[in-house]
Formats: C-alpha cells, sequence, structure tokens
C-alpha cells in the first residue's frame, strides 16, 4: 500500500466540516478505492472553540492557514475559505509554491484567476482541482474535461445558481413576488443575508467563467461575462410566460463561435418541454454539446454540505490516485485567449413587459417605435387593469439584433404613458 495522501484543510465552515465528515465516515472505502488512505494532517479555521459537530482533536491547528505552506508533512492544500483575492489567492499561490496541490470550491478564485493558477501549478509540477466551484455536486468539471474529451465543444449552458432557481420556482408555485420569495427564503436559510452574489447574477458569472474555460480551453474571462440577475422579475412575468409556453430561468451560456466568445448571464424564457425548464428548486443543471456526442444533460444538488464537499472529496481522491493533469485540462500555456463578443451583437426573440397607462393612443406610440426601428411583433397582449389605471403590455418581438432591441426600449421608455424602465426577457430556443 503507498504512503497516504496528506491534507490540511483551510476552512471549517459547512463545506469544510462536510469535507472532515465524509473522509471520517467513508475513510475505509476511500482507502480501498485509491489504494492508499486519505490522512487529514491540519486545520485552519477563524473559530477555535465553536462545536462543529465532528472530532476535530486529532489534527494540528493552525490559526493562520498560510502556515501550510511551510509544512513538510503535508501533499494537498484544500481551500475552503471563499474569496477571489486576500487569503484564499495567497493560500492558493504559496501552496502551489511550496509544491503542494490545491483543492478548491471556490469560484471567484477560479474565475478570476484560474489561468495563473494553472500556469503556476504546471511550473511546480503539482495538481490544482476545483470540481466543488461549478454546480456543486455535479461531476461536470470532470464531465466535460474528461468524458467529453473527444469532442470539439460549442456550447455549454445551465442553471448555475440554486438560490435564484428556488426563487424563481417558488415564485411560479405561489404566485408571489421577487421581495416576498427572497425574504422567504433568507428567513429559513436559503438565501444568504446579503443575496447580492446570488441574485445579480455574480456566482452564475463565476462559474459559466470556469466551465467555458474547460469546455474551449480559453483563460478565464469573468470581466467579459455580460451579466444580469433575476431582481426585475416579477410573478406576472412568470405567469404571462406560462401562457406563452415559457418558463423564465436565470442561465449561464456560453457559445464558442467564429465571432468569439459569447459568455452572458440573464434571466431567459425556455420552453416548458425542455429538460432545463424542468429544473425546480434549488437544483442546477447544465447542458454541454460536443460535434460527436451531440447534447448531454447534468441535474443534480448545486449547493449543501454534502453535494459539495463530495465533490470536495472527489478531488482529494484524483490527486490520491495520482491523476495530476492540468488544471484545464490542456498544458496552461496552451490556454488561448478568446475574443469576447459583446451583448449587442446577440441576436434572438425578446419577451418585452411595459406598464403603461391605460388611455387611447398608447399602444399606437409604442408601435411607432417599434416601426422607426424596423422591429416586428410576433405576440401582443394587454393584460388586466391595476388599480391605479395602469395595464401591463406584453410583446414578444421576432429575432433582432439586441443593438437594435436597447434603441427602441429607450423610445419606448420616454413615452410619457410609459410608467416604468420596460423589462426585456431573451428568449432562448438553445
Ligand atoms: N450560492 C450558491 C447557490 C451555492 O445558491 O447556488 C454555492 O455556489
Amino acid at each position: 500500500m503507498s504512503n497516504p495522501l496528506r491534507i490540511a484543510v483551510a476552512g471549517l465552515g459547512t463545506v469544510g466540516v462536510g469535507v472532515v465528515k465524509i473522509l471520517e465516515t467513508h475513510k475505509d472505502l476511500i482507502q480501498s478505492r485509491c489504494g492508499r488512505a486519505i490522512e487529514i494532517v491540519a486545520v485552519s479555521a477563524n473559530n477555535r472553540v465553536r462545536d462543529r459537530g465532528v472530532d476535530l482533536t486529532g489534527y494540528q491547528w493552525f490559526d493562520n492557514a498560510l502556515d501550510f505552506a511551510g509544512l513538510d508533512d503535508v501533499d494537498v492544500v484544500v481551500e475552503l475559505i471563499g474569496g477571489s483575492d486576500g487569503i484564499a489567492k495567497e493560500l492558493a499561490q504559496k501552496s502551489i509554491a511550496s509544491g503542494k496541490s490545491f483543492v478548491t470550491a471556490n469560484k471567484a478564485l477560479i474565475a478570476h484567476h484560474g489561468a495563473t493558477l494553472a500556469n503556476a501549478a504546471q511550473e511546480a509540477g503539482v495538481a490544482v482541482r476545483y470540481e466543488a466551484a461549478v454546480a456543486g455536486g455535479i461531476p461536470i468539471i470532470k464531465a466535460i474535461g474528461e468524458g467529453l474529451a473527444a469532442n470539439r465543444l460549442n456550447l455549454v449552458y445551465g442553471i448555475l445558481n440554486g438560490t435564484c432557481n428556488y426563487i424563481l420556482t417558488t415564485m411560479e408555485a405561489k404566485g408571489q413576488g421577487f421581495d416576498e420569495v427572497l425574504a422567504e427564503a433568507q428567513r429559513l436559510g436559503y438565501a444568504e443575508a446579503d443575496p447580492t452574489f446570488d441574485v445579480d447574477g455574480i456566482d452564475t458569472a463565476h462559474k459559466l467563467a470556469i466551465l467555458s474555460s474547460v469546455a474551449f480551453a480559453t483563460e478565464t474571462d469573468f470581466d467579459h461575462v455580460y451579466t444580469e440577475g433575476i431582481r426585475r422579475i416579477e410573478a406576472v412575468d412568470i405567469e404571462y410566460a406560462r401562457e406563452i409556453g415559457y418558463r423564465i430561468k436565470l442561465l449561464g451560456i456560453s457559445r464558442l463561435t467564429d465571432k468569439g466568445l459569447e459568455q452572458r448571464v440573464h434571466p431567459a424564457m425556455v420552453k416548458v418541454e425542455e429538460p432545463i425548464a424542468q429544473v425546480e428548486e434549488a437544483f442546477n443543471a447544465v447542458v454541454a454539446e460536443g460535434d460527436f456526442i451531440d447534447r448531454t444533460f447534468y441535474q443534480g444538488r448545486g449547493a449543501g454540505q454534502g453535494p459539495t464537499a463530495s465533490a470536495v472529496v472527489a478531488d482529494i481522491i484524483d490527486i490520491a490516485r495520482g491523476h495530476s493533469g492540468p488544471a484545464f485540462f490542456v498544458p496552461a500555456d496552451q490556454l488561448t485567449k478568446a475574443k469576447p463578443v459583446s451583448i449587442s451583437e446577440h441576436e434572438g426573440a425578446y419577451y418585452i413587459r411595459l406598464h403603461v397607462q391605460e388611455k387611447s393612443g398608447v399602444i399606437a406610440d409604442i408601435t411607432s417605435v417599434l416601426k422607426d426601428h424596423n422591429v416586428s411583433l410576433d405576440v401582443m397582449l394587454q393584460k388586466g387593469h391595476e388599480q391605479d389605471g395602469s395595464v401591463y403590455i406584453v410583446l414578444v418581438t421576432h429575432k433582432i439584433q439586441e443593438k437594435v432591441l436597447s434603441e427602441a426600449l429607450a423610445g419606448i421608455g420616454a413615452l410619457s404613458s410609459v410608467q416604468e424602465e420596460p423589462l426585456a426577457i431573451r428568449i432562448e430556443n438553445l
């Protein structure tokens, strides 16, 4: 039997404790699968005295995780602290430079510094692994990087944020507004006290930037992910979407074309019969399309202690088995810099919801602006009366370019009868 793989765990929050629990519970199973034991030798967290429900007495305790880099008896540093910079980044750099492999669940770190860390790991001859950073328990990094390695990929998209999917499906099921559902999700502990990263699409954008790199062998480019969240979606949009055969999902979509790399995160209308539209509550799902395999679909729990720790431990097992290939499945110096494609180049159909005064001539004014911009409509609905004498008008356009839509919406938004900024949702026939 080979020597044990010795690991140090930085961060003992929900996921860190989950990693300790799995390594304890499945000690023998994991040893038989790897042909060697995996031993925790050191741990680090802010609060030493807190009862975490696991026995930590057998491990060396460090107040400062950066001290892991100086330990000769550690092979792998597991970072579960979070944040794109600060201690997480420093720990990654120091661990790699001191010849230790690095495993993380930190999507912000990999989205911002993935290519740099991959290069450093290649130079140092160590592994960097981050399966838990994208879609929690769904082994999507391995599925794309290894399982689909025979294919040229052209499209990857998915529901990558469980909080948003929970909010949207609850809004649909209960007919409640965004604020009400978010408040309830926070009360139940499903949503963070500060929900910004989740509901504004940033968490999805981090994950999408990583997926793009794995799928297309491009350097992670978070700064060029177009990002829109779900705060402006109202219960009426979900209801109107259903009337025209769609569901609203927050999607991350990445496509490599002759024009360059399109990466976008935004609420999207997807046909109700599509598998992605059936993904409910806090589940995640990913679709990856390759030239020989065609379309593949993965679904599972994207967050939570068990699923996330399961992915972290799978990475550790991978290293224990001696799999130390490149972080993005191609040598780091072969990752290319893709030309970003601006969202204004996007072409598609759009759902538009307008909140207008109920008076004569309003529709004529709106259609006149649309005519000026050569925007042709597929559907037009006028919905109900609000008590204040306003109504909703719902339009669905034929396929147009986004920059044309933006100009038309600016014109419509400037009409005195239009009471709030028009809302547009992209209709996706992926
Ligand atoms: N906050 C994320 C979500 C889970 O709601 O899906 C961690 O990536």
